[in-house]
Order: C-alpha cells, then sequence, then structure tokens
C-alpha cells in the first residue's frame, strides 16, 4: 500500500491587503447577491466572474420549490458568460454570500457541482480560473479550482 498527500495551496487575505482590482471583482460579487432569489434557503450567493477580455459579468443562486432545478450563483454567471461570450476565457471568480442580513463571516466554498463545472471551463479555454473566496474575517484565493478539487475528472480522463 503507497499513500499520497495531495497538497493545495491557498491564499488569505485581509480585505485591504487586496489588489483593487480583486476588490472590485469581490464588491460585484457582494452586490449580486442581493439580486439572489433564495425564498427556501434564504441564503443569498453572489457570483462574479472576470473575462480575458476584462468584461465581468455577475450571477446568483435562483431558487425553485423542486430544490433540484435551482441553480448555484457561480454556475448562473458562469453559463451566462459561456452563452454571452462564447469565445472569453473565464480569468477569475469571485463568490459572497449573504445570510441573516449579514455577509458571510467565513469564505463561501463552492459545492462540488460548480467545482466540477468550473474544471470544465478551465479545460475548455485552457485556462486556470483564479477563485476568490469572501469572507468578511478573510478572502481565500486559489490559482485553478485544481486547488479545490484535488482529483479531477475532465474529458482527458476519458481519453487516456
Ligand atoms: N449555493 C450557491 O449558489 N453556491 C454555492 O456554491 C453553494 C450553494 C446556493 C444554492 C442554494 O440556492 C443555496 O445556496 C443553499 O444551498
Amino acid at each position: 500500500m503507497q499513500e499520497k498527500d495531495i497538497v493545495s495551496k491557498v491564499k488569505i487575505y485581509g480585505y485591504e491587503e487586496l489588489s483593487a482590482s480583486d476588490r472590485t471583482l469581490i464588491e460585484r460579487a457582494k452586490a449580486a447577491t442581493q439580486t439572489s432569489y433564495a425564498p427556501y434557503s434564504h441564503f443569498q450567493v453572489g457570483a462574479a466572474v472576470r473575462l480575458a477580455d476584462g468584461t465581468v459579468v455577475t450571477g446568483s443562486n435562483q431558487e425553485n420549490a423542486a430544490f433540484p432545478s435551482s441553480l448555484c450563483a457561480e454556475r448562473t454567471a458562469l453559463f451566462y458568460a459561456n452563452a454571452n461570450h462564447p469565445g472569453q476565457a473565464v480569468k477569475e471568480l469571485a463568490i459572497a454570500a449573504y445570510a441573516n442580513g449579514q455577509f458571510l463571516k467565513a469564505p463561501i466554498p463552492p459545492c462540488g457541482a460548480c467545482r466540477q463545472v468550473i474544471l470544465g471551463i478551465e479545460e475548455r479555454y485552457a485556462t486556470a480560473v483564479r477563485i476568490l473566496l469572501f469572507g468578511e474575517e478573510g478572502t481565500y484565493v486559489v490559482d485553478s479550482v485544481k486547488a479545490l478539487l484535488p482529483l479531477q475528472f475532465t474529458g482527458e480522463t476519458m481519453r487516456e
């Protein structure tokens, strides 16, 4: 039997340590929480995506009484980006969450399904997506979704 450690690098920033560009993206994600439709969970998530040409698009979670028919903020934003700016690689993604009248203190991690979709977009554009997970007490930054999804299933997996 062999063991293997899989190590991920996560950078943790105080808000004032972030670049102006990062803060702008986070503010767009925070603002997007207010367009969430979350009458069931009351958990409002916002996502902001920066494309290769600098365009920023946003999304928020949209819920439905048939719960699985809902969609997370990240996929709302990413699918909108791909549908409306199909040639543009996704460079960065910021996520924020708002519940009980405040933004989350801890960084908001994307769900597994969203991680898989981000991975697919990295593969599609052969470009890593830098991800900023906002929390009032610190923002986690990773250089690729691979840091959040260490063993990846991609199209390449099926061709090996
Ligand atoms: N949600 C997101 O929008 N993104 C995530 O990464 C985690 C969960 C949404 C889905 C649902 O509308 C609500 O948060 C509670 O799970």
